[in-house]
């Protein structure tokens, strides 16, 4: 009977021991991550993947409108990058370039180019993912969408 109970308080010592530490870890990644918000150059790379997300759900759903123009990207070649990140001198602002003609050359196409029109855009962001940050390039690489005939 002894035995059982002091098994028992030991057990009860190593449970609040262990959510003690463990709630002590969740709080410090939380707070880290607080110290760190995304850079400019990150929240508007967000948004010109939910930017092409949805001119993609409008094209395959027939929409005679694309989204509203995304006039965030006049800031690409100057919004701040995360912290030590490379920013090559010369490559990023081609393809940063590259990619807004991209924009609005599909802001500019006939409706049944659209969807080649993305394509070309999708293709852009690939272009400069494969020398800046290749994280992305995964979910980049399942953008694009099939062109009829
Ligand atoms: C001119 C170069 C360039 C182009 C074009 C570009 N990216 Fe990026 N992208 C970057 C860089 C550099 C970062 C890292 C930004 C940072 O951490 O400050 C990044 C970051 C990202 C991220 C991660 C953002 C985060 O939450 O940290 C995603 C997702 C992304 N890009 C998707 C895209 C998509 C989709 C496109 C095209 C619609 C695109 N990128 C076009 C250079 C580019």
């Amino acid at each position: 009977m002894i035995q059982a109970r002091t098994s028992f308080l030991i057990l009860f010592v190593i449970a609040v021991v262990a959510g003690a530490a463990r709630s002590a870890t969740e709080s410090s990644t939380s707070a880290a991550q607080e110290l760190t918000p995304p850079s400019e150059l990150a929240l508007l790379m967000r948004a010109m993947a939910a930017h092409a997300d949805s001119v993609k759900a409008g094209i395959a759903r027939g929409e005679k409108h694309l989204p509203a123009y995304p006039e965030r990207i006049k800031t690409l070649l100057t919004a701040t990058p995360t912290k030590d990140m490379h920013i090559d001198p010369i490559t990023f602002p081609t393809f940063g370039k590259d990619y807004q003609a991209k924009v609005r050359a599909l802001y500019k196409a006939a409706r049944k180019d659209r969807s080649t029109a993305y394509n070309a855009l999708v293709q852009s962001c690939a272009n400069c993912h494969s020398t800046h940050c290749p994280g992305p390039m995964m979910r980049i690489k399942k953008m694009y969408m099939k062109v009829e005939g």
